[in-house]
């Protein structure tokens, strides 16, 4: 066979492994609830502004966009980044509109790593986007343990540790999926210290922005005294407006960096859709009231979901403090996380992920979504309590 991309040829095609193995069983399972993969509920309506917005970019014929995203839409994340995140980015120099933030990591870790750089990131952390995307730019990451009694923050005090003379980037997100962990502003002030102190790149995800809890507070990184030179903000509209479909995303950051991420970008998508990017455009413009209810739908139920795994025998449950995940230890089963995750789907009927796909340390978990009700939320944890007594423990 003639050879391809050896880079490619070693990457684990962790979806369709995912997809052959547990898509077709929660395909096959009957009564299945909750969804996998991090989306809001099908429960939730789409508010009628954004599908008046899709009809209407439908109707008329949409077209290639400036390769950087329509005029408007940067103009109207450029206000938003000021207004909600405290960042200061030109419309013209400083935004690139991506075909989702999955695309945004990929052609800033692109631009970014060069073969044999060590990039820093937080263990457990969402593995499919980003390790496949070290693998593909050749960089090495460094994990940092987060540890479960820390309710796994990234040890921000010890990072310094991990920096070797190879270290190009450090990788925050926060809150972070699948462990809903959030930074405070002093732990992410002590990243900011390495990063200025040698000069690293911090990739900022700041996806699960409005999924916080509790009182807790997201800061954006960028934001931050002095580091946003050396900052590129990753964000979206998936998690925030629930779009997950549309696939909008954003790249912010310095102007020089942002126009050599412009040109991988350009040659990845040439453009974000012009549909969604109009719908993106109208999540931002429009209403923001409907969304805070939902947020409180998310945190009631997470409370009702951890508190119940909690409660169940030999399983364990951080409270997340953000994001859309719950993320209990079922280690004492003695299971394969793959093989837990099998057995919730066809015993309870629960759609989830195995945490494998979250890192080596979270071997002994799984990742359930919460659901937007406190009722679907008991009923996880009830099929969960009776999958599990079914087994020998
Ligand atoms: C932390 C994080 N970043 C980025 C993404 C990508 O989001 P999207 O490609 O839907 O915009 C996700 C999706 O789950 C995520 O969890």
């Amino acid at each position: 066979m003639i050879s391809i991309n050896p880079a490619v040829a070693r990457l684990t095609d962790w979806r369709a492994e995912m997809q052959d193995r547990l898509g077709q069983l929660q395909a096959s399972a009957p009564d299945l609830i909750l969804t996998g993969g991090g989306e809001w509920s099908t429960d939730i309506a789409m508010p009628s502004h954004l599908v008046e917005a899709a009809e209407r970019a439908v109707r008329g014929r949409p077209q290639y966009t400036t390769s950087a995203g329509i005029r408007e839409l940067r103009a109207a994340i450029s206000d938003k980044l000021k207004a909600e995140n405290g960042i200061t980015c030109d419309p013209d120099e400083e935004i690139v509109v991506t075909a989702s933030a999955t695309e945004a990591v990929n052609v800033t870790l692109r631009t970014l790593l060069s073969p044999g750089d060590e990039v820093i990131v937080g263990d457990p952390y969402y593995l499919a986007l980003y390790r496949a995307n070290f693998d593909l730019a050749g960089a090495d990451p460094v994990f940092v343990p987060c540890a479960a009694e820390q309710n796994f923050h990234l040890p921000t005090s010890t990072l310094r540790d991990y920096v070797t003379e190879r270290t190009k980037a450090i990788v925050i997100t926060s809150p972070e999926n699948p462990t809903g962990a959030v930074l405070s502003r002093s732990e992410l002030e002590q990243v900011a210290e390495v990063a200025l102190e040698r000069g690293l790149w911090v990739i900022a995800d700041d996806m699960y922005e409005r999924f916080v809890y509790d009182g807790h507070q997201h800061v954006s990184f960028a934001s931050l005294p002095g580091i946003a030179a050396q900052t590129v903000t990753i964000n979206g509209f998936s998690k925030t407006y629930g779009l997950t479909g549309y696939r909008v995303g954003y790249v912010a950051g310095p102007a020089d960096t942002v126009r050599q991420i412009a040109k991988v970008h350009a040659t990845t998508t040439l453009c974000a859709s012009e549909v969604s990017q109009r719908v993106a455009l109208a999540a931002l413009q429009g209403p923001q009231d409907w969304i805070d209810p939902i947020v409180e739908r998310y945190s009631r139920a997470r409370l009702e979901m951890a508190r119940g795994f909690n409660a169940l025998d030999g399983v364990s449950c951080p409270i997340p403090d953000g994001a859309i995940y719950v993320f209990p230890d079922f280690a004492s089963y003695g299971m394969t996380s793959m093989q837990m995750a099998e057995h919730l789907i066809r015993s309870a009927r629960v759609a989830n992920r195995p945490g494998r796909y979250f890192g080596d340390r979270a071997e002994g978990r799984v990742r359930f979504n919460i659901p937007p009700d406190v009722e679907v939320a008991s009923e996880v944890v009830r099929r969960v309590k009776a999958a599990l007594e079914a087994l020998e423990h």
